[in-house]
């Protein structure tokens, strides 16, 4: 066939070319066209093609978008060109089944928007920290001394080293933790870190428990690991025996997640000596303890002679959750099989942010915004419970302990908390439902205080008022 003849009556190549996604840059579009054309057969292989000239006449679009189409198609193998003699189609074997073009997305996909992501933390929304006391500044000046260019090479899959050492001093003043940096893995939060341990330590039907009540990220990654899951309280600790054995044990013994109660020396020691005996892991998950009302209490691990727990701690709640770092702190048993196992997921995470944290806490800034948050904590539950307290829900009881950045307001049994949730969230208020950490646990609400100014806070508790008191009306 000569060339004109081929584009006079192959049809087929229009077809194609308007077939083919119309934001597509032009010569891209040419390109899959022909590709298409060449495997479906329809252009044959040892076909001479057009000249550039030709193509471009016929098709009514620039010589140049042709060449590049050629180019390509020649770059790919689909094209031999012969000196002075044109492009032919290469001799290739059949394509049974051709993966589609991309294609013209009529109907896109529903991404969440990035606004729905990270839109401003609602009304009472626990687990946000003060964003209005951020070091907004100092976060800023720590951050510029991570862009050099050691902070752009790919850093220590361990995580940062002096990160590492500047956690190592804080654990030891604040909870009592005598460690070496090397057991320190600095991962993307305690949700990753506790990933790794389940990935790492624990086999599908292994038994887990898990205390109750607790947070569902946790329970989701024993799930999704095919452990046989089971819960316990801390109350039952006292007998503690009666756990059986098990493979892995996680609690969160400074601050119970959600309700915020310590566990008391006697069962931590009981703890440990079940585990000893049991040859268990015990997941210490230190979530929030920087908050706590009294003095920094010592973690379990600093009691471990025996190197079975494993420590997760977190920045999420101590600078922002959008920082993504936290760390584990692993029995020395432990550290190279981790770091292995860190080098295979990810190779590390990125470097300047955990520079500019090490920087933030080597110079004081970090501790200095800690002292700060403790005491407008404190403040701001004291305010949250005062507006309670004079609000038409004051004989709905706060449980749990002090400090944090949450407290929990309990409902009435037969109340469905988690239906109030939803009626709540329809008007900007972001509480949690207590019984989807614990079933057995009661009704009840998990309302955030940190990140509340008063006027927010006062929106909120006005909110409240009314939707859980038309709740609580129906009960009647
Ligand atoms: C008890 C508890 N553990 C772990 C996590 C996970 O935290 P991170 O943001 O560090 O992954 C959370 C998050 O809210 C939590 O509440």
């Amino acid at each position: 066939m000569d060339e004109s003849g081929l584009v006079r009556t192959d049809l087929g190549l229009f077809l194609e070319l308007n077939a083919v996604d119309a934001s597509l840059p032009s010569y891209r579009r040419l390109f899959l066209a022909l590709r298409r054309s060449i495997l479906s057969r329809r252009i044959e292989g040892g076909t001479r093609l057009p000249s550039t000239r030709a193509l471009s006449a016929s098709l009514g679009i620039s010589r140049n978008t042709v060449k590049s189409a050629y180019e390509l198609l020649q770059a790919e193998g689909y094209l031999l060109s012969r000196r002075g003699a044109g492009c032919y189609v290469a001799e290739l074997p059949e394509a049974k089944s051709l993966a589609a073009d991309p294609v013209v997305i009529n109907q896109p996909v529903k991404l969440p928007t990035a606004s729905a992501i990270n839109r401003a933390p609602g009304l009472l929304q626990p687990a946000v920290p003060a964003l209005d006391h951020f070091p907004y500044r100092r976060w800023q000046r720590a951050l510029q001394s991570g862009v050099t260019s050691v902070g752009l090479l790919a850093g220590d899959p361990q995580g940062d080293p002096r990160l590492r050492r500047e956690i190592v001093r804080w654990l030891g003043a604040q909870r009592g933790m005598q460690v070496d940096p090397d057991q320190v893995l600095i991962t993307s939060g305690s949700q990753q870190g506790i990933f790794l341990v389940a990935d790492q330590l624990v086999k599908a039907g292994d038994r887990v428990l898990l205390e109750r009540p607790g947070f569902q990220g946790t329970e989701r990654v024993f799930d999704a690991a095919g452990a046989r899951v089971g819960h316990f309280y801390q109350h039952e600790l006292e007998t503690v025996d009666r756990l059986g054995p098990a493979r892995l044990l996680l609690l969160t013994p400074s601050r119970n997640f959600p309700l915020g109660h310590t566990l008391a020396a006697d069962r931590r020691l009981a703890l440990l000596n079940w585990a000893r005996q049991n040859r268990a892991w015990l997941i210490e998950d230190d979530y929030d303890s920087e908050f706590s009302a009294g003095p920094a209490l010592s973690a379990m691990f600093s009691l471990d002679a025996s190197q079975q727990v494993i420590y997760a701690g977190t920045f999420s709640r101590t600078m922002f959750p959008g920082l993504r770092l936290g760390y584990l702190v692993l029995p020395v048993s432990l550290v190279t099989q981790f770091r292995e196992a860190r080098r295979i997921v990810d190779g590390g995470l990125s470097v300047t942010p955990q520079m500019a944290l090490a920087e933030f806490m080597a110079c004081g800034d970090y501790s200095r915004h800690l002292k700060r948050m403790k005491r407008l904590y404190l403040q701001r539950r004291q305010m949250l419970e005062e507006m309670l307290g004079q609000s038409s829900l004051a004989h709905l009881p706060v449980i749990g302990a002090g400090g944090g950045m949450h407290l929990c307001l309990q409902v009435p049994t037969g109340c469905d908390d988690r239906q109030l949730v939803a009626e709540l969230d329809r008007v900007g208020v972001c509480a949690r439902a207590i019984s989807q950490y614990d079933p057995k646990q009661g009704a009840g609400l998990v309302l955030g205080f940190a990140a509340q100014d008063r006027d927010a806070m006062a929106r909120g508790v006005a909110i409240l008022e009314r939707i859980v008191s038309a709740a609580l009306a129906q009960l009647d």
